[in-house]
């Protein structure tokens, strides 16, 4: 590389002096990850804010592909999606700009981005073979994004100084240059000669050689808990000379289903940083802000069983998921202050908080009582089970109707294979509620009655799996369901369009079904309540439900699980409620509900409480 010439907008790798150079002059990073996607549009401007007046200069940004080619070739930037604006906001507040558009993110988020919902995912397992079908979808992806970026490059005038290629590709084994050399291809012609483009992986040593190619600069990723002089020894082994990068440093970590609530100390996480600046490192911290998995967005993890990741992706995050300042953003402050001046202003307070109490629903419908509403096409039919992919039924539920094809007077196993409920099944005969099968869990319940009964599986899609060589990860019946061993057949398949009901207002003013009397089985509840003058942040618990989804005036805030935890609480941004008049509250509730529907607004989240293994197994 020769010397930047000290007036044109640069931003380079100084190889000689081991460290960025920008517009010529020495420059090292204090970044921190942010998720547009995870974060209400409304509070966008205030969380970077806050990310500015901890001292940081950068903010590093994942673009999801998933969210924005939500089928082949159909594309929004609309809205929360709408990642030109996000970035308008960056630059109006003064921050750089670290890009990472995938095309695989992981990210913890639904089937880490990486291919629109509706692509063929047998043909195109992301990202570890890339068969020439993925391929094309990604240059066809790559084309319509990296058009609406150029411009936002330093060197063009805009915010973003390096864009990342692939993420933790060496983690994949697959070890295909091939591929990665494609996507340097088509990242320097659509983005041009003078972008740096870099790669992330994890310090072990057959990651950073599969997952690095001469032309990207290599990077490292490790957490406090990593052994500083160790892992930057390891990125040395490839990249000798240059910037020390760590792409994301874990200022804490995810939540999955069923598990403890994670945590990392505030002084364990400054201490780390101090180091690693005392290095001359650049730093990015993952996650800064972490946010909130609404709707159907979060990933899942596998590592001997599938693990799907809370709806709160608060992350233990210096800014918090309601995005308020903690003691780690404060530790964290300190540490770079030593470093670099801070920025002149105070650190803006939490925001309020309100508790708007005690809300009581009541219950609409049985949900196989409203198929006509939530599946206006009428079922598929199919002699054996369909998946959510041959369906293209991308996210959500969908219903498996059947009978019993002779008569069961004393109990029958009724099963699927191993694995084959994605992800979880929940089952009804003659309308009743016999309880549920899980993909990793029980996968056999004992059934009686006769024949023509009728019988009822509701499938529910958990997340797509993030992370890991099983990224094909189909859902719905990916097996038969069998009777004593015996298939079942003559499926009627009902795809669920739940939120296009919901967001139309349903079933708000209608009333309740004369049916809807028991609380066991899957069922909708509804109900409003007011908010006195300002529509507050809040955080709402489900006292004695079990599992299922909440939507507030149509938008889904994602799943809850009080069952299973650890997760109590769900968040409400006060951008999705409204002032005088009253807000919509929708629950699918899965499995139980309370004797008395009732749903409490706290002001505070609740994050931890796990349940022991013997009470997951009796739900
Ligand atoms: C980190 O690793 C280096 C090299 O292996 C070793 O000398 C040092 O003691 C380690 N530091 C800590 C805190 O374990
Ligand atoms: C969760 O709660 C338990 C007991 O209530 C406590 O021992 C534990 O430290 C808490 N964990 C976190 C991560 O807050
Ligand atoms: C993928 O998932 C299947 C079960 O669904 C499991 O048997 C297999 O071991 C997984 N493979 C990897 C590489 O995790
Ligand atoms: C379901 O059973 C039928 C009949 O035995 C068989 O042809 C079919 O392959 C099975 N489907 C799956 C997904 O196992
Ligand atoms: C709540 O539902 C009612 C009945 O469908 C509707 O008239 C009203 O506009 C909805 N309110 C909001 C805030 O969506």
């Amino acid at each position: 590389l020769s010397p930047a010439s000290p007036s044109a907008r640069s931003f380079q790798l100084d190889y000689e002096h081991n460290c960025f150079r920008k517009d010529g002059a020495p420059f090292r990073y204090i970044s921190g990850s942010i998720h547009y996607a995870r974060v209400p549009r409304p509070a966008w401007r205030d969380r970077l804010l806050k990310m500015y007046l901890s001292g940081l200069s950068t903010v590093q940004v994942y673009v999801p592909w998933n969210y924005h080619e939500t089928l082949p070739g159909v594309y929004d930037f609309t809205g929360n999606r709408d990642v030109e604006a996000f970035l308008d906001l960056t630059a109006e507040l003064g921050l750089l700009v670290i890009l990472r558009p995938g095309p695989y993110i992981c990210a913890e988020w639904e089937m880490a981005g990486c291919r629109p919902a509706g692509v063929d995912a047998a043909a195109s397992p992301c990202p570890a073979s890339v068969p020439p079908a993925y391929l094309a979808a990604v240059d066809s992806w790559l084309h319509v994004l990296l058009p609406k970026i150029r411009p936002r490059l330093y060197q063009q005038g805009g915010n973003i100084i390096s864009v990342q290629v692939e993420n933790e590709y060496g983690s994949y084994y697959a070890c295909d240059y091939g591929y990665l050399r494609h996507l340097l291809g088509s990242f320097r012609a659509l983005l041009g000669s003078e972008v740096l483009l870099f790669t992330t992986d994890s310090a072990g040593a057959q990651e950073l050689r599969c997952g690095t190619l001469q032309g990207l600069y290599a990077t490292v990723d490790f957490g406090p808990g990593s052994n500083v002089t160790e892992a930057f020894g390891a990125l040395r082994r490839v990249e000798p000379k240059g910037p020390l990068v760590n792409s994301e440093y874990y200022t804490g970590w995810l939540d999955y289903w069923g598990e403890a609530h994670a945590s990392t100390s505030a002084a364990w996480v400054a201490r780390g940083l101090e180091d690693m600046l005392q290095l001359g490192a650049s730093i990015n911290m993952y996650m800064f802000h972490g946010g909130t998995n609404f709707a159907y967005w979060s990933g899942a993890d596998y590592k001997d069983q599938y693990k799907p990741v809370t709806t709160s992706y608060d992350y233990d995050a210096p800014l918090s998921e309601a995005g308020d300042p903690t003691e780690k953003l404060f530790a964290i402050r300190t540490v770079i202050s030593k470093f670099q001046p801070l920025p002149v202003g105070p650190m803006p307070p939490a925001t309020p908080k309100y508790a708007y109490g005690w809300v009581a629903l009541r219950k609409y419908a049985d949900l196989l009582d409203v198929l006509d509403v939530l599946c206006p096409s009428g079922p598929i039919q199919s002699q054996f089970p369909l998946t959510f992919e041959a369906l293209k039924q991308a996210y959500g539920f969908m219903v498996y109707h059947t009978q019993l094809p002779w008569d069961v007077p004393d109990p029958a196993t009724l099963g699927a294979p191993p694995h084959s409920i994605c992800d979880r099944g929940y089952v009804m005969l003659q309308k009743e509620y016999q309880g549920t099968l899980e993909r990793d869990g029980q996968t056999t319940l004992h059934v009686t009655g006769r024949g023509g009964d009728t019988l009822d599986i509701l499938l529910e899609n958990m997340g797509r799996i993030s992370f890991g060589a099983n990224t094909s990860d189909f859902k719905g019946l990916l097996g038969n369901l069998s009777l004593n061993s015996r298939p079942l057949s003559n499926w009627q398949i009902y795809p669920l369009a739940i939120d296009t009901a919901v967001q139309q207002g349903w079933p708000q003013a209608a009333l309740p079904k004369s049916s809807s009397a028991g609380r066991v089985g899957p069922a909708f509840y509804t109900g409003t309540f007011e908010t006195p003058g300002i529509a507050w942040d809040t955080f709402v618990k489900f006292p004695g439900w079990s599992k299922g989804l909440l939507w507030i005036n149509g938008f889904n805030l994602g799943r809850y699980w009080s069952r299973r935890g650890p997760q109590q609480t769900l968040f409400v941004p006060g951008s999705v409620l409204h002032v005088g008049r009253p807000n919509n509250i929708t629950v699918l509730e899965l499995e139980e509900a309370p004797p008395s529907p009732l749903l409490l607004f706290l002001d505070q989240p609740l994050y931890n409480r796990t349940l022991g293994r013997s009470t997951m197994a009796t739900e």
